[in-house]
């Protein structure tokens, strides 16, 4: 038994794909829970002018925001926030799990800083009014800190999952090494920067029901103005975040990233711009659609790829850089007592050690044994970036020549995978036997789906029909 690595059963999404469920709940909760964020200091600051300058009319503000936060951000977020949760723990159960037993104190800080982000949003919702300005400005002073502690811890992990902090840590293995480096804070700039922009577009929600012109004029410039300092600085931090990456990822990003999402998030930085240029200059003009139709731009051109950015670069690792996407530990940790689980699967292969597959595919000898074996093989090492279907991420048989017979395959499969040279893929030295039913698997897909992709589907997704491939030898 001790010839097994601890490989979970895949969660195969054959329509879009595992990693775009986790990507479309991540985007939108990226949306929401900065909006969170970046409204708590607007409160912050607010709450303060409130008393300094006295103007109460502020508190009334706060109130509205915070009532439109308490479903946009905390309801929707709550749902969201634990979406990932499920999805990445399903999707991809080791990386997770390195996550937390590297993270676990730091993990269990920031629910308590969301525990007093909630009860914070409540209060300044409920007791708007109610409670002299002053302890009213310290609901919001508490409210702010929680909420940037809660996106420095976040960040610390998300960066983490690029690369260690400091390179040390495979050494030392400490939590304060994991989590801090020059990466990690560049991606805090950047966040929290870009996070003022979408403040400064959500807050006109709420600025457009202020009545009093006066008070919506005087929101609605502050928000401009913050929403503008954010999109310059959180673009020049950008480029500082850029050149934080390690020379690695230079490889994977010439050759991995659409030029296309350069040019989205640069007009996702223009549209607010030009939004918040409008806004300072016609403050009346504040009401619900520009703010929607600004909304769901930045959410597409700016959110959606930066986020798909920053999974494309830390291919084609998970976390750490020593959990591959496809859950097997590609390197030594050697202060965990980690390590790389590459040396048994090229003796074993996934064949004799993976611990969900059938035992009679252990060695398979049928033509039916064989595809299913390889079929096995390839949702284990695969699919997490993969699909073995014509929709969803990266379809396998377009990576393929049409007519790729099971020998070209199987020829591939020893060489570059095999030794790792593929900056984006995960180094995979497979035994014969393994590099054999892989081939003949993905060589007996890729000719079913150019004659019939619905069948073909079918079969990588429920397995070969025993009585059709049985007798062919
Ligand atoms: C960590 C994610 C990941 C895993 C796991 C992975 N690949 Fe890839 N693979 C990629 C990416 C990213 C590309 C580049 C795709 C593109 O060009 O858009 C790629 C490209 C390819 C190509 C094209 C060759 C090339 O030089 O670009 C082939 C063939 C391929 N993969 C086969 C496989 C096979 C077979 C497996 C399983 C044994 C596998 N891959 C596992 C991420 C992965």
């Amino acid at each position: 038994m001790n010839e097994l690595i601890g490989l979970y059963p895949a969660w195969l999404e054959p329509g879009i794909g595992a990693g775009w469920v986790i990507g479309a709940i991540a985007t939108i909760h990226v949306l929401f829970s900065h909006a969170s964020v970046g409204a708590a200091l607007v409160f912050a600051w607010l709450a303060r002018r409130a008393v300094t300058a006295n103007q109460p009319q502020h508190i009334d503000f706060i109130r509205r925001y915070g009532a439109f936060l308490l479903i946009f951000s905390y309801v929707l977020g709550s749902v969201t926030g634990p979406g990932i949760w499920f999805a990445a723990t399903i999707a991809n159960p080791r990386g997770i799990s390195a996550l937390i037993h590297n993270f676990v104190w730091l993990w269990a800080t920031e629910w308590v800083f969301f525990l007093i982000e909630i009860a914070g949003v409540y209060l300044l919702v409920y007791l708007a009014g109610r409670v002299p300005v002053k302890t009213y400005l310290r609901y919001a002073t508490i409210f702010a800190l929680s909420s940037v502690g809660t996106l420095l811890i976040i960040v610390g992990i998300l960066s983490f999952m690029l690369w260690p902090g400091s390179p040390d840590w495979y050494q030392t293995g400490g939590v304060l090494s994991a989590f801090f480096g020059e990466s990690m804070f560049a991606q805090l700039a950047v966040r929290f920067f870009f996070m003022l922009t979408i403040t400064g577009v959500v807050g006109g929600f709420a600025a457009a029901k202020t009545t009093d012109p006066a008070e919506k004029a005087y929101i609605a410039r502050t928000l401009s103005s913050l929403g503008a300092f954010g999109a310059v600085m959180g673009t020049l931090c950008f480029y500082w975040f850029m050149s934080s990456l390690a020379p690695e990822t230079a490889d994977v990003i010439g050759t991995r990233m659409p030029e296309s999402f350069g040019m989205m998030m640069g007009a996702s930085v223009g549209v607010a711009l030009a939004y918040f240029a409008f806004t300072a200059w016609r403050p009346t003009m504040v009401a619900m659609v520009p703010a929607a139709v600004a909304t769901v731009l930045i959410l597409v051109l700016g959110l959606a790829p930066g986020e798909t950015a920053r999974e494309i670069i830390r291919k084609p690792w998970v976390a750490g850089r020593y959990v591959y996407a496809n859950q097997v530990v590609g390197r030594d940790v050697p202060a965990l007592g980690i390590q790389s689980e590459l040396p048994k699967l090229e003796q074993k292969g996934i064949l004799g050690t993976h611990p969900f597959l059938p035992e009679n595919l252990r060695n398979p000898q049928t033509r039916w044994e064989r595809l299913e074996a390889g079929r096995a093989a390839g949702i284990a090492a695969c699919s997490s970036c993969h699909s073995l279907t014509v929709s969803g991420i990266r379809p396998m048989r377009e990576f393929f020549p049409k007519n790729a017979s099971a020998a070209d395959i199987e020829t591939w499969l020893g060489a570059g995978l095999h030794r790792g040279h593929i900056a984006y893929m995960p180094a995979l030295p497979l035994p014969e036997m393994d590099r054999r039913v892989l081939a003949e698997f993905l060589a007996e897909m890729i000719k079913l789906q150019a004659e019939n992709p619905d069948q073909a589907a079918h079969y990588a997704v429920k397995g070969f029909p025993k009585d059709q491939y049985e007798e062919k030898k």
